[in-house]
């Protein structure tokens, strides 16, 4: 089995949409092994997000996922589980996401793009690690 580790963030907590988002996991198959709902603090975002640590849109990263409590989740699926879920976010901006993905349903700006998934097998262990260790 294959796991990998996302993030509802606090965008998609106070609009309501977590429900709209982890029914899209369960009805494509993705199983949810591990869930919580939780204020994250500075120390950890800077440990999850260690390779924007230092870059210009940072401040505003941490202060947009530390505002409100988030919802994170581990989903499994038989393979490439962390694949399957970048596909249904769509890329990081919303205004290129396409109509079906996450990001393209539901998102506006750059920062506030509701969703994080793992972008590797090796990325999913890191960060299952730091939230679910
Ligand atoms: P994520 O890590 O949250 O799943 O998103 P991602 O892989 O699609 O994008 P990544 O490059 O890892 O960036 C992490 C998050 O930082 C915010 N961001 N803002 N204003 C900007 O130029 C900018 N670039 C990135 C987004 O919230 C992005 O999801
Ligand atoms: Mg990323």
């Amino acid at each position: 089995m294959s796991r990998t580790f996302i993030i509802c963030k606090p965008d998609a907590v106070e609009r309501g949409l977590v429900g709209e988002i982890l029914g899209r996991f369960e009805r494509k198959g993705l199983k949810i092994v591990a869930a919580e709902l939780r204020q994250l603090d500075e120390d950890t975002l800077g440990r999850h997000y260690e390779e924007h640590v230092g870059k210009g849109f940072y401040p505003e990263l941490v202060a947009f996922m530390s505002r409100s409590p988030a919802f994170l989740a581990v989903l499994e699926g038989p393979e490439d589980t962390y694949a399957i879920v970048r596909t249904m976010m769509g890329p990081t901006n919303p205004a290129e996401a396409p109509p079906g993905t996450i990001r393209g349903d539901f998102g506006t700006v750059m920062t506030e793009n509701l969703v994080h998934g793992s972008d590797s097998e090796e990325s999913a262990k890191r960060e299952i690690a730091i939230f679910f260790g």
